[in-house]
């Protein structure tokens, strides 16, 4: 039987160790978290990111903007929150609505208050090595990898998908632990032919059930990203987890897994741009 990698209880674990750091240290932390529009998905992110920061004693802060809001508002909104004191982190939900461009408004966050890692700056770090801060989700992984002492040196990992939040990152994070990685997509060939080499499988496609029993080696280790509804509207993940889960070593849940590492790591990165400002 598979370990279960509780993402769950070991986020709990890191967001208990900020707290202790934080209480009675005189540090308040701020993040201001931009939604745009109503989309519901995002709304229970946000608000899990704002219930998140005040458990650990941060400040927190929403800034809400109509569906149909300019580019140049939003803009001056991100600028307005660059100049803030007693703001260290800003992240923008995504998606955004179509007229709007995730890339323009990234690039306006001052890069030592982008808690999501998404700016030029942070994301080019990341590749030469020298990041300050990482991007949560991958980083939330490494953490589960490291708590759960899954050595990642020498090891075999494929990542599919290839998106700037998931898939790239993180087999950047995994070849930064000397990981042989490979990054699988849509145009790949013969993937199940890949994935089977995974020693360490992540699967960040958005498809649920997308990784079947055949696609996945005995005694590898599986960690998956998906956030997906199945066909009864229930959440689940981007792995077949009751077909995988009996033959490998360890695997994260859907939900309970990826997902509350991704908000702690993002408690974790303001705290860090609060020290480092
Ligand atoms: N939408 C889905 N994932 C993320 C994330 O990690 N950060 C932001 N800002 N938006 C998202």
């Amino acid at each position: 039987m598979a370990i279960l990698l509780d993402g769950k209880a070991t986020a709990a674990a890191l967001r208990q160790e900020i707290a202790e750091e934080v209480k009675g240290s005189g540090m308040t932390p701020g993040l201001a978290v931009i939604l745009v529009g109503d989309d519901p998905a995002s709304r229970i992110y946000v608000n899990n990111k704002k219930k998140a920061c005040a458990a650990v004693g941060f400040y927190s802060e929403e800034i809400t903007l109509p569906a149909d809001v300019s580019q140049e508002t939003l803009i001056d909104t991100v600028k307005a929150l660059n100049k803030r004191e007693d703001i260290d982190g800003i992240l923008c939900q995504l998606p955004l609505p179509s007229h709007l461009s995730d890339r323009a408004v990234i690039a306006a966050i001052d890069p030592k208050k982008d808690v999501d890692a998404f700016h030029a700056v942070n994301a080019g770090n990341l590749l030469r090595g020298t990041p300050s801060i990482l991007p949560c989700t991958p980083a939330g992984i490494m953490e589960l990898l490291f708590r759960y002492h899954i050595d990642i040196d020498g090891k075999r990992c494929v990542v599919v998908g290839r998106s700037n939040i998931v898939g790239k990152p993180m087999a950047l994070l995994l070849l930064q632990k000397n990981g042989t990685v490979t990054v699988c997509h849509s145009h790949t060939r013969d993937l199940a032919a890949i994935t089977r080499t995974a020693d360490i499988l992540v699967a960040a496609v958005g498809v649920p059930h997308f990784i079947t029993a055949d696609m996945v080696k005995a005694g590898a280790v599986v960690i998956d990203v998906g956030m997906n509804r199945d066909e009864n509207g229930k959440l689940c993940g981007d792995v077949d987890f009751a077909a995988v889960e009996p033959q490998v070593s360890a695997i994260t849940p859907v939900p309970g897994g990826v997902g509350p590492m991704t908000i702690a790591m993002l408690l974790k990165n303001t705290l860090t741009a609060y020290k480092n400002r």
